[in-house]
Protein backbone atom coordinates (compact mmCIF):
# COMPACT_ATOMS: atom_id res chain seq x y z
CA UNK A 1 0.00 0.00 0.00
CA UNK A 2 1.12 3.62 -0.73
CA UNK A 3 2.19 5.65 2.34
CA UNK A 4 1.37 8.34 0.65
CA UNK A 5 -2.45 7.97 0.65
CA UNK A 6 -4.37 9.67 3.17
CA UNK A 7 -5.03 7.61 6.54
CA UNK A 8 -8.91 6.22 6.69
CA UNK A 9 -10.06 5.76 10.39
CA UNK A 10 -13.73 4.27 12.18
CA UNK A 11 -14.62 7.45 14.11
CA UNK A 12 -18.02 6.36 15.14
CA UNK A 13 -19.75 2.81 15.26
CA UNK A 14 -23.47 1.98 15.99
CA UNK A 15 -25.83 -1.04 16.10
CA UNK A 16 -29.76 -1.84 16.20
CA UNK A 17 -30.79 -5.11 17.64
CA UNK A 18 -34.63 -5.92 17.53
CA UNK A 19 -36.18 -6.10 20.85
CA UNK A 20 -37.53 -9.61 20.61
CA UNK A 21 -35.59 -12.62 22.12
CA UNK A 22 -36.25 -16.27 20.01
CA UNK A 23 -34.66 -18.73 22.17
CA UNK A 24 -33.31 -21.69 21.00
CA UNK A 25 -36.19 -23.25 22.76
CA UNK A 26 -38.77 -21.13 21.21
CA UNK A 27 -37.15 -22.05 17.95
CA UNK A 28 -38.24 -25.93 19.32
CA UNK A 29 -41.80 -25.06 19.11
CA UNK A 30 -41.62 -24.04 15.98
CA UNK A 31 -39.44 -26.77 13.87
CA UNK A 32 -38.11 -30.08 15.31
CA UNK A 33 -34.90 -29.14 16.98
CA UNK A 34 -33.69 -28.82 20.73
CA UNK A 35 -31.63 -26.33 22.62
CA UNK A 36 -28.79 -28.89 22.69
CA UNK A 37 -28.58 -29.68 18.78
CA UNK A 38 -28.49 -25.77 17.92
CA UNK A 39 -25.80 -25.08 21.04
CA UNK A 40 -23.59 -27.92 20.40
CA UNK A 41 -23.99 -27.59 16.50
CA UNK A 42 -23.45 -23.52 16.13
CA UNK A 43 -22.84 -21.81 19.40
CA UNK A 44 -25.75 -20.19 19.03
CA UNK A 45 -28.37 -20.01 22.16
CA UNK A 46 -30.73 -17.49 21.09
CA UNK A 47 -31.38 -14.68 18.29
CA UNK A 48 -33.22 -11.49 17.62
CA UNK A 49 -36.30 -10.88 15.07
CA UNK A 50 -37.56 -7.92 14.07
CA UNK A 51 -41.00 -6.55 14.27
CA UNK A 52 -43.18 -5.79 11.40
CA UNK A 53 -42.22 -1.90 11.62
CA UNK A 54 -38.59 -2.82 11.93
CA UNK A 55 -37.82 -3.23 8.22
CA UNK A 56 -34.31 -3.09 7.00
CA UNK A 57 -34.06 0.66 6.54
CA UNK A 58 -35.93 1.14 10.03
CA UNK A 59 -32.63 -0.96 11.59
CA UNK A 60 -30.04 0.65 9.68
CA UNK A 61 -31.47 4.58 10.00
CA UNK A 62 -31.56 3.58 14.10
CA UNK A 63 -27.55 2.03 13.74
CA UNK A 64 -26.43 4.90 11.48
CA UNK A 65 -27.97 7.67 14.01
CA UNK A 66 -25.93 5.98 16.68
CA UNK A 67 -22.56 5.84 15.07
CA UNK A 68 -22.66 9.58 13.81
CA UNK A 69 -23.51 10.27 17.45
CA UNK A 70 -20.28 8.81 18.60
CA UNK A 71 -17.95 10.03 15.98
CA UNK A 72 -19.29 13.52 16.48
CA UNK A 73 -20.41 13.95 13.06
CA UNK A 74 -23.43 15.87 12.04
CA UNK A 75 -25.75 14.28 8.97
CA UNK A 76 -25.01 17.02 6.78
CA UNK A 77 -21.31 16.07 7.06
CA UNK A 78 -22.08 12.51 5.34
CA UNK A 79 -21.51 12.71 1.57
CA UNK A 80 -21.13 8.47 0.66
CA UNK A 81 -23.89 5.90 1.95
CA UNK A 82 -23.89 2.41 1.68
CA UNK A 83 -25.89 -0.27 2.68
CA UNK A 84 -24.58 -3.85 2.59
CA UNK A 85 -27.56 -6.02 3.00
CA UNK A 86 -29.03 -9.03 0.92
CA UNK A 87 -32.61 -8.12 2.64
CA UNK A 88 -33.09 -5.04 1.26
CA UNK A 89 -36.57 -3.23 2.03
CA UNK A 90 -37.85 -4.15 -1.86
CA UNK A 91 -36.01 -5.07 -4.78
CA UNK A 92 -35.44 -1.00 -5.71
CA UNK A 93 -34.96 1.55 -4.88
CA UNK A 94 -32.02 0.73 -2.64
CA UNK A 95 -32.06 0.70 0.92
CA UNK A 96 -29.51 2.93 1.04
CA UNK A 97 -31.52 5.41 -0.88
CA UNK A 98 -34.42 4.78 1.86
CA UNK A 99 -31.75 5.56 4.82
CA UNK A 100 -30.92 8.33 3.24
CA UNK A 101 -34.48 9.72 2.73
CA UNK A 102 -34.86 8.81 6.43
CA UNK A 103 -31.84 10.55 7.97
CA UNK A 104 -32.64 13.86 5.71
CA UNK A 105 -29.65 13.67 3.62
CA UNK A 106 -29.49 15.61 0.60
CA UNK A 107 -28.37 14.83 -2.72
CA UNK A 108 -25.47 12.32 -1.64
CA UNK A 109 -24.21 8.99 -3.48
CA UNK A 110 -26.20 5.97 -1.80
CA UNK A 111 -26.38 2.77 -3.27
CA UNK A 112 -26.07 -0.79 -1.82
CA UNK A 113 -23.85 -3.88 -2.04
CA UNK A 114 -24.88 -7.05 -1.98
CA UNK A 115 -22.22 -9.67 -0.80
CA UNK A 116 -24.19 -11.41 1.80
CA UNK A 117 -22.43 -12.27 5.21
CA UNK A 118 -19.07 -10.49 3.31
CA UNK A 119 -21.03 -7.11 2.96
CA UNK A 120 -19.30 -5.67 5.43
CA UNK A 121 -16.44 -5.66 4.37
CA UNK A 122 -17.16 -5.12 0.88
CA UNK A 123 -18.78 -1.72 2.18
CA UNK A 124 -15.72 -0.96 4.78
CA UNK A 125 -12.98 -1.35 1.98
CA UNK A 126 -14.85 0.43 -1.04
CA UNK A 127 -15.75 3.33 0.95
CA UNK A 128 -12.26 3.70 2.43
CA UNK A 129 -11.14 3.66 -0.85
CA UNK A 130 -13.17 5.86 -2.38
CA UNK A 131 -12.12 8.87 0.60
CA UNK A 132 -8.83 7.75 -0.34
CA UNK A 133 -9.20 8.85 -3.65
CA UNK A 134 -10.40 12.43 -2.65
CA UNK A 135 -14.00 11.87 -3.77
CA UNK A 136 -15.47 11.93 -0.50
CA UNK A 137 -14.76 13.10 2.80
CA UNK A 138 -16.89 11.28 5.47
CA UNK A 139 -19.03 7.97 4.78
CA UNK A 140 -21.45 6.15 6.67
CA UNK A 141 -21.35 2.16 6.18
CA UNK A 142 -23.81 0.28 7.43
CA UNK A 143 -24.40 -3.69 7.27
CA UNK A 144 -28.24 -4.27 7.86
CA UNK A 145 -30.56 -7.81 7.41
CA UNK A 146 -33.80 -8.78 8.67
CA UNK A 147 -33.26 -12.18 7.83
CA UNK A 148 -36.19 -13.50 9.37
CA UNK A 149 -38.32 -12.21 6.27
CA UNK A 150 -36.48 -14.97 4.28
CA UNK A 151 -36.02 -17.87 6.38
CA UNK A 152 -38.31 -21.24 6.16
CA UNK A 153 -39.57 -22.00 8.84
CA UNK A 154 -40.16 -25.51 7.82
CA UNK A 155 -36.73 -25.89 7.34
CA UNK A 156 -34.95 -27.06 10.81
CA UNK A 157 -30.99 -26.97 8.50
CA UNK A 158 -31.23 -23.20 7.69
CA UNK A 159 -34.12 -21.48 10.19
CA UNK A 160 -32.38 -22.15 13.72
CA UNK A 161 -29.03 -20.26 12.32
CA UNK A 162 -29.52 -16.44 11.40
CA UNK A 163 -31.01 -13.39 12.82
CA UNK A 164 -31.87 -9.95 12.26
CA UNK A 165 -29.79 -6.77 12.95
CA UNK A 166 -28.03 -3.67 12.04
CA UNK A 167 -24.62 -2.17 12.63
CA UNK A 168 -22.93 1.23 10.88
CA UNK A 169 -19.54 3.14 11.04
CA UNK A 170 -18.67 6.85 9.96
CA UNK A 171 -15.67 6.24 8.13
CA UNK A 172 -13.34 9.66 7.47
CA UNK A 173 -9.57 10.60 6.47
CA UNK A 174 -7.05 11.07 9.34
CA UNK A 175 -3.84 12.99 9.92
CA UNK A 176 -2.89 9.79 11.90
CA UNK A 177 -0.28 8.19 9.25
CA UNK A 178 0.15 4.36 9.78
CA UNK A 179 -3.48 4.22 11.54
CA UNK A 180 -7.06 3.84 10.26
CA UNK A 181 -7.73 0.95 7.82
CA UNK A 182 -4.58 -0.34 7.02
CA UNK A 183 -6.09 -2.42 3.85
CA UNK A 184 -8.78 -4.81 2.85
CA UNK A 185 -8.45 -8.32 0.33
CA UNK A 186 -12.06 -9.11 -0.95
CA UNK A 187 -12.89 -12.01 -3.82
CA UNK A 188 -15.59 -14.31 -4.67
CA UNK A 189 -16.25 -17.38 -6.74
CA UNK A 190 -19.40 -17.51 -8.57
CA UNK A 191 -18.94 -20.77 -9.86
CA UNK A 192 -21.85 -22.40 -7.28
CA UNK A 193 -24.67 -20.37 -6.43
CA UNK A 194 -26.73 -22.85 -5.54
CA UNK A 195 -24.39 -23.61 -2.41
CA UNK A 196 -26.07 -20.81 -0.84
CA UNK A 197 -29.65 -19.00 -2.00
CA UNK A 198 -32.39 -17.68 -2.44
CA UNK A 199 -33.77 -19.40 -5.90
CA UNK A 200 -37.08 -16.96 -6.46
CA UNK A 201 -37.90 -13.70 -6.83
CA UNK A 202 -35.45 -12.25 -8.78
CA UNK A 203 -35.68 -12.14 -13.26
CA UNK A 204 -34.68 -15.91 -13.31
CA UNK A 205 -37.31 -16.88 -11.32
CA UNK A 206 -40.08 -14.32 -10.60
CA UNK A 207 -42.63 -14.49 -8.31
CA UNK A 208 -45.60 -16.97 -9.03
CA UNK A 209 -47.93 -18.82 -7.42
CA UNK A 210 -45.85 -21.99 -7.77
CA UNK A 211 -42.74 -20.27 -6.29
CA UNK A 212 -44.30 -19.51 -3.41
CA UNK A 213 -45.94 -22.49 -2.95
CA UNK A 214 -42.93 -23.94 -3.80
CA UNK A 215 -40.96 -22.28 -1.15
CA UNK A 216 -38.61 -20.88 -3.26
CA UNK A 217 -38.52 -17.67 -1.88
CA UNK A 218 -35.84 -18.73 1.32
CA UNK A 219 -32.92 -19.42 2.25
CA UNK A 220 -31.67 -23.02 0.67
CA UNK A 221 -27.97 -24.21 1.89
CA UNK A 222 -25.60 -27.07 1.87
CA UNK A 223 -24.38 -26.28 5.26
CA UNK A 224 -21.58 -29.49 4.83
CA UNK A 225 -20.24 -27.72 2.01
CA UNK A 226 -20.49 -24.24 3.31
CA UNK A 227 -18.91 -24.94 6.50
CA UNK A 228 -15.85 -26.43 4.99
CA UNK A 229 -15.71 -23.85 2.32
CA UNK A 230 -15.46 -20.83 5.07
CA UNK A 231 -13.18 -22.79 7.27
CA UNK A 232 -10.55 -22.87 4.22
CA UNK A 233 -11.40 -19.78 2.82
CA UNK A 234 -11.46 -17.29 6.34
CA UNK A 235 -8.24 -18.80 7.34
CA UNK A 236 -6.57 -18.26 3.91
CA UNK A 237 -7.67 -14.74 3.52
CA UNK A 238 -6.37 -13.98 7.00
CA UNK A 239 -3.14 -15.33 6.43
CA UNK A 240 -3.00 -13.59 3.32
CA UNK A 241 -3.90 -9.49 4.69
CA UNK A 242 -1.65 -10.27 8.00
CA UNK A 243 1.52 -11.31 5.68
CA UNK A 244 0.62 -7.82 2.93
CA UNK A 245 1.57 -5.79 5.93
CA UNK A 246 4.38 -7.57 6.98
CA UNK A 247 2.65 -9.25 10.34
CA UNK A 248 2.32 -12.44 11.98
CA UNK A 249 -0.71 -14.01 13.08
CA UNK A 250 0.65 -13.84 17.65
CA UNK A 251 0.83 -10.21 16.61
CA UNK A 252 -2.84 -9.35 16.31
CA UNK A 253 -4.76 -8.08 19.42
CA UNK A 254 -8.43 -8.90 18.28
CA UNK A 255 -9.78 -11.16 15.38
CA UNK A 256 -13.34 -10.31 15.18
CA UNK A 257 -14.79 -13.35 12.40
CA UNK A 258 -18.38 -13.53 10.60
CA UNK A 259 -20.50 -14.95 13.37
CA UNK A 260 -21.91 -17.89 11.35
CA UNK A 261 -21.16 -20.79 13.97
CA UNK A 262 -18.69 -21.76 16.56
CA UNK A 263 -17.22 -24.46 15.33
CA UNK A 264 -16.02 -22.67 12.23
CA UNK A 265 -14.28 -20.14 14.48
CA UNK A 266 -13.19 -22.77 17.00
CA UNK A 267 -11.56 -24.41 13.23
CA UNK A 268 -10.31 -20.92 12.31
CA UNK A 269 -8.94 -19.98 15.40
CA UNK A 270 -6.72 -23.56 15.24
CA UNK A 271 -5.89 -23.26 12.35
CA UNK A 272 -3.90 -19.80 12.99
CA UNK A 273 -2.99 -20.79 16.13
CA UNK A 274 -4.97 -17.67 17.86
CA UNK A 275 -6.40 -18.34 21.14
CA UNK A 276 -10.35 -17.76 21.56
CA UNK A 277 -9.70 -15.13 24.42
CA UNK A 278 -8.31 -12.77 21.00
CA UNK A 279 -11.20 -13.05 19.51
CA UNK A 280 -14.99 -11.40 19.98
CA UNK A 281 -17.72 -13.75 19.28
CA UNK A 282 -21.17 -12.74 20.18
CA UNK A 283 -23.27 -15.32 18.01
CA UNK A 284 -24.63 -17.15 21.07
CA UNK A 285 -26.94 -14.41 21.96
CA UNK A 286 -27.70 -13.13 17.88
CA UNK A 287 -27.43 -15.98 15.44
CA UNK A 288 -26.08 -15.16 12.19
CA UNK A 289 -27.09 -11.57 11.53
CA UNK A 290 -25.30 -12.07 8.21
CA UNK A 291 -23.85 -8.35 6.87
CA UNK A 292 -24.57 -6.86 9.96
CA UNK A 293 -22.87 -9.34 12.07
CA UNK A 294 -19.06 -8.22 11.74
CA UNK A 295 -19.64 -4.11 12.56
CA UNK A 296 -22.14 -5.43 15.89
CA UNK A 297 -19.18 -7.15 16.96
CA UNK A 298 -16.61 -4.46 16.74
CA UNK A 299 -18.87 -1.93 17.94
CA UNK A 300 -19.53 -3.97 21.05
CA UNK A 301 -15.57 -4.49 21.28
CA UNK A 302 -15.03 -1.22 21.11
CA UNK A 303 -17.72 0.26 23.63
CA UNK A 304 -16.53 -2.97 26.01
CA UNK A 305 -12.94 -0.98 26.07
CA UNK A 306 -11.41 -4.36 23.93
CA UNK A 307 -10.35 -2.14 21.68
CA UNK A 308 -6.75 0.16 22.59
CA UNK A 309 -5.06 2.80 20.45
CA UNK A 310 -2.55 1.17 18.18
CA UNK A 311 -4.25 -2.41 18.63
CA UNK A 312 -4.01 -4.52 15.58
CA UNK A 313 -7.75 -5.84 14.79
CA UNK A 314 -8.44 -8.34 11.69
CA UNK A 315 -12.06 -8.87 10.41
CA UNK A 316 -12.50 -11.83 7.96
CA UNK A 317 -16.20 -13.00 6.54
CA UNK A 318 -17.38 -15.54 4.49
CA UNK A 319 -20.92 -15.59 2.46
CA UNK A 320 -23.13 -16.59 -0.09
CA UNK A 321 -21.40 -15.91 -3.89
CA UNK A 322 -19.49 -17.44 -2.35
CA UNK A 323 -17.48 -14.16 -1.15
CA UNK A 324 -15.02 -13.54 1.15
CA UNK A 325 -13.06 -10.34 2.74
CA UNK A 326 -10.57 -9.53 5.45
CA UNK A 327 -9.34 -5.96 6.55
CA UNK A 328 -6.64 -4.68 8.95
CA UNK A 329 -7.16 -2.18 10.93
CA UNK A 330 -4.56 -0.49 12.77
CA UNK A 331 -6.92 1.20 15.64
CA UNK A 332 -6.46 5.34 16.07
C1 LIG B 1 -25.96 -26.27 9.31
C2 LIG B 1 -24.99 -27.00 10.22
C3 LIG B 1 -25.09 -26.44 11.62
C4 LIG B 1 -25.39 -28.46 10.24
O1 LIG B 1 -24.53 -29.17 11.11
P1 LIG B 1 -23.96 -30.59 10.70
O2 LIG B 1 -23.18 -31.09 11.83
O3 LIG B 1 -23.27 -30.43 9.37
O4 LIG B 1 -25.28 -31.41 10.56
P2 LIG B 1 -25.78 -32.24 9.31
O5 LIG B 1 -26.22 -31.32 8.23
O6 LIG B 1 -24.75 -33.27 8.99
O7 LIG B 1 -27.05 -32.93 9.92
C5 LIG B 1 -26.93 -33.89 10.95
C6 LIG B 1 -28.32 -34.30 11.39
O8 LIG B 1 -28.90 -33.23 12.14
C7 LIG B 1 -30.18 -32.95 11.63
N1 LIG B 1 -30.47 -31.54 11.83
C8 LIG B 1 -30.22 -30.51 11.00
N2 LIG B 1 -30.64 -29.36 11.57
C9 LIG B 1 -31.17 -29.69 12.75
C10 LIG B 1 -31.77 -28.94 13.79
N3 LIG B 1 -31.90 -27.60 13.72
N4 LIG B 1 -32.17 -29.59 14.89
C11 LIG B 1 -32.03 -30.93 15.01
N5 LIG B 1 -31.49 -31.69 14.06
C12 LIG B 1 -31.05 -31.07 12.94
C13 LIG B 1 -30.10 -33.32 10.17
O9 LIG B 1 -31.38 -33.55 9.64
C14 LIG B 1 -29.26 -34.57 10.24
O10 LIG B 1 -30.09 -35.64 10.62
P3 LIG B 1 -29.93 -37.08 9.92
O11 LIG B 1 -28.51 -37.49 10.26
O12 LIG B 1 -30.98 -37.89 10.57
O13 LIG B 1 -30.12 -36.83 8.46
C15 LIG B 1 -23.53 -26.88 9.70
O14 LIG B 1 -23.37 -27.61 8.52
C16 LIG B 1 -23.14 -25.45 9.45
O15 LIG B 1 -23.13 -24.64 10.34
N6 LIG B 1 -22.75 -25.12 8.22
C17 LIG B 1 -22.38 -23.77 7.87
C18 LIG B 1 -23.62 -22.95 7.70
C19 LIG B 1 -23.36 -21.48 7.71
O16 LIG B 1 -22.68 -20.98 8.57
N7 LIG B 1 -23.94 -20.77 6.74
C20 LIG B 1 -23.82 -19.36 6.64
C21 LIG B 1 -22.51 -19.01 6.04
S1 LIG B 1 -22.32 -17.29 5.95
Amino acid sequence: MSQSLPSVIISGTGTYLPHRVVSNDDMAQIVETSDEWIRSRTGIAERRYASEKESTSYMATHAAKQAMKAAGTRTDEIDLLIVATMTPDMPFPSTACLVQSQLGLDHITAFDIQAACSGYIYALNTAANLLRSGAYNKALIIGAEKMSSILDFEDRTTCVLFGDGASAAVLECSEAMGLGILSSITGSDGSNPQLLYQPAGGSACPATTESVLARQHFIKMNGREIFKQAVRVMGQVSVDILERHGYSTDQVDLLIPHQANMRIIDSLAKRMRLPMERFHNNLEYYGNTSAASIGIALHEAHRSDRIRSGDLILLVAFGAGLTWGSTLIKWH
